[in-house]
């Protein structure tokens, strides 16, 4: 079993949508038996909350459902529990880098190095945007799900 990590600042907007259309993906790949998933966050701000009504509705048009997740915050145990651990910004990377031991660092991926092809390298926090942060978020993390689903094959 390979596990990944999808990991935010609030595990109520970016994670969650990584998470979600990443589940969506693999269950239509040949991979769901072998690959498992989860999202946390790095503040402790939305323990226990649903995704953010945005990121659902937006998640929901394109025909994700996030309202089963909630939040959780990232703990040490889960760097020895997934093999790749993908950070929505750099900021994300860098408290997850600081919280991890050396031997963990591999582990700890920008999610958007698996899509190498797009501009962007980090997606952008939605949160005190309009709704069009919420769809862009969607689409970064279509791309990048496809290219870590490659990765896996
Ligand atoms: P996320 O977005 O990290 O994509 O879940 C945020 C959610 C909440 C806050 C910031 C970002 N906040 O400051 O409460």
């Amino acid at each position: 079993m390979q596990r990944v990590l999808f990991v935010c600042l609030g595990n109520i907007c970016r994670s969650p949508t990584a998470e979600g259309i990443f589940r969506e993906k693999l269950a239509q790949s040949h991979l769901a038996e072998q690959v498992e998933c989860d999202s946390c966050g790095t503040a402790a701000y939305h323990i226990g909350k649903a995704p953010d009504a945005r990121s659902q509705q937006a998640a929901k048009q394109q025909g994700y459902d996030l309202s089963s997740l909630r939040a959780r915050q990232v703990q040490g145990s889960d760097f020895e529990q997934f093999d790749i651990i993908c950070a929505m910004d750099r900021a994300n990377y860098d408290d997850l880098m600081a919280q991890a031991s050396p031997d963990h660092h591999h582990k700890i991926h920008l999610f958007l190095s698996f899509a190498p092809d797009l501009e962007e390298t980090e997606v952008p926090d939605p949160y005190y945007g309009g709704e069009q942060g919420f769809k862009q978020v969607i689409k970064l993390c279509e791309a990048a799900a496809d290219g870590l689903l490659k990765r896996l094959a």
